[in-house]
Formats: structure tokens, C-alpha cells, sequence
């Protein structure tokens, strides 16, 4: 078991569409939450300010800009953030892009954790089908994990549902960030676009380091009491 605190095991999404908004949320959790997500909406609005700011508050940064496009690119993008004291980046896509995501942080010194993207929480099998993939979604997921680990990521993004397989069989290094959670009352009549969903207890008893929760704290009346939820249901698993 990693040594990861309570305030950094959520990871909080800031998908919000104006900066002051972001730093609005952080101000109203930072004495429970640690770690926070910016992602494509909030990036494009506030580039490496929002970060920054965050950052400078004392607070750790996933930056989610999922990158995917030429090798070279990708390493060109991935150079950016390798010195802005952001924890975990992600990138999406096949063995040459992963490369040289991480030939960026080579002989930098750089803390930065590159994530890899095995396959969005929001998609299903018939996504799959739609797409003309013949593999299980588990089955794909796995064969990404794996190929990430090998070529020296740090670790990878995937949802509960396949946490359980990948640390049994990938073992413990591997740090395995998890988003589609959501609260166990309402799983069954979840009806935004997050397909394979489950509770934030669930996915660390399977083997997540990370939860990443959005929706579930920023749309909810007490977000508060969310987070204390969220993170009691964690403790429990920890301990379990
Ligand atoms: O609101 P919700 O809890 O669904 O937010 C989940 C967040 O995690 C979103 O910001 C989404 O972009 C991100 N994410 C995801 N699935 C992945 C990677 C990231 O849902 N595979």
C-alpha cells in the first residue's frame, strides 16, 4: 500500500469554465482536498495561470490535457509542463507517443508523473463495437496498462472496474488513478455521459491509488459533506 494522505487520495476535477470559478472551488475545499484536476475547459481559459495559482496555494495539479498526436509533438508538449511543479500529466495513445512523452522529462530532474490514458471511463462495449474494436474493454485496458508500465510511465488512468486485474497482475508500483465515481445510492440511475461507474470505496478496495471526482462533489448541495463522505468510504477501504 502506497503512503498517499486522505487529502490527496480525491482528486478533485475543476471543470469549470472561468479561472475565478476554479480558484473558487479550491477555496471552499482546500481544507479537505489537496489535489486538484485541470482539465481541456478550464486549460483553455487560464492556460499555466490557474496552475500555477493552485500550486503556489500549496496544492498538488494533475494536468489532463490527455495528449495524443505525433510523437514529436507530444514530447514538445509534454517539455512545457515537465518544470511547472505539476504532479501528474496524462497522455493518450501508442508506444512511440508514450515514448516521447517521457524522453521529455529525461535528465530534467522533473517530478512530474506521466500518466498514461488506457480508455475513457465514459465509454462502453458498444462504443468499442462503434469503433470497430473486437477487444473487451477489460481485455484493452489491461494491454494499455501493461504497454505504459513497460515503457516507464508511472502509472495510468482507468476505471474501478478494471483496477482489480491490473494490480493483481501489474503489481504494486503502478499508480492507478480512477475517475467515473460515483456515490453508491445513485449508481444504478446515473444517467451522464460516465459509463463504467462505481463507488469511490469500491475502486480503492480493487486497487486505485486515486480517485478522480468531479460531478459528484461541484453539482452536489453539500459538496462538503460529499468530500467527508468520499473520503470515509476511502478510509474504510484503506483499512479493509
Ligand atoms: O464529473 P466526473 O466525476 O465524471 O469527472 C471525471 C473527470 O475525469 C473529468 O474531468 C474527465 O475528463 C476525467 N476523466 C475521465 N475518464 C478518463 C480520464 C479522465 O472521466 N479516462
Amino acid at each position: 500500500m502506497k503512503d498517499i494522505p486522505l487529502n490527496e487520495r480525491i482528486i478533485l476535477a475543476l471543470d469549470v469554465a472561468e479561472p475565478e470559478m476554479a480558484k473558487e472551488w479550491v477555496r471552499k475545499t482546500e481544507e479537505k482536498i489537496h489535489f486538484y484536476k485541470v482539465g481541456l475547459q478550464l486549460f483553455m481559459a487560464s492556460y499555466f495561470d490557474i496552475i500555477d495559482w493552485i500550486i503556489d496555494r500549496g496544492h498538488k495539479v494533475m494536468v489532463d490535457l490527455k495528449f495524443f498526436d505525433i510523437p514529436e509533438t507530444v514530447k514538445l508538449a509534454m517539455m512545457q509542463l515537465q518544470d511547472k511543479g505539476v504532479t501528474f500529466a496524462t497522455v493518450h495513445g501508442n508506444d512511440p507517443i508514450i515514448r516521447a512523452s517521457l524522453e521529455a522529462k529525461q535528465g530534467s530532474g522533473s517530478e512530474l508523473k506521466i500518466l498514461g490514458v488506457t480508455v475513457l471511463t465514459s465509454f462502453g462495449e458498444e462504443d468499442m463495437r462503434a469503433m470497430g474494436m473486437s477487444r473487451t474493454i477489460e481485455d484493452l485496458v489491461y494491454f494499455r496498462a501493461k504497454r505504459a508500465l513497460e515503457l516507464g510511465c508511472d502509472g495510468i488512468v482507468s476505471s474501478g472496474l478494471e483496477a482489480a486485474r491490473l494490480r493483481q497482475g501489474l503489481g504494486e508500483k503502478l499508480l492507478i488513478v480512477t475517475p467515473g465515481i460515483r456515490p453508491g445510492a445513485n449508481i444504478e440511475e446515473n444517467d451522464d455521459d460516465q459509463t463504467r461507474i462505481m463507488t469511490a470505496r469500491k475502486a480503492i478496495e480493487n486497487g486505485a491509488d486515486y480517485v478522480v471526482v468531479g460531478r459528484p462533489i461541484t453539482k452536489a448541495a453539500n459538496p462538503l459533506k460529499v468530500i467527508d463522505e468520499l473520503q470515509q468510504e476511502i478510509a474504510l477501504a484503506l483499512k479493509g
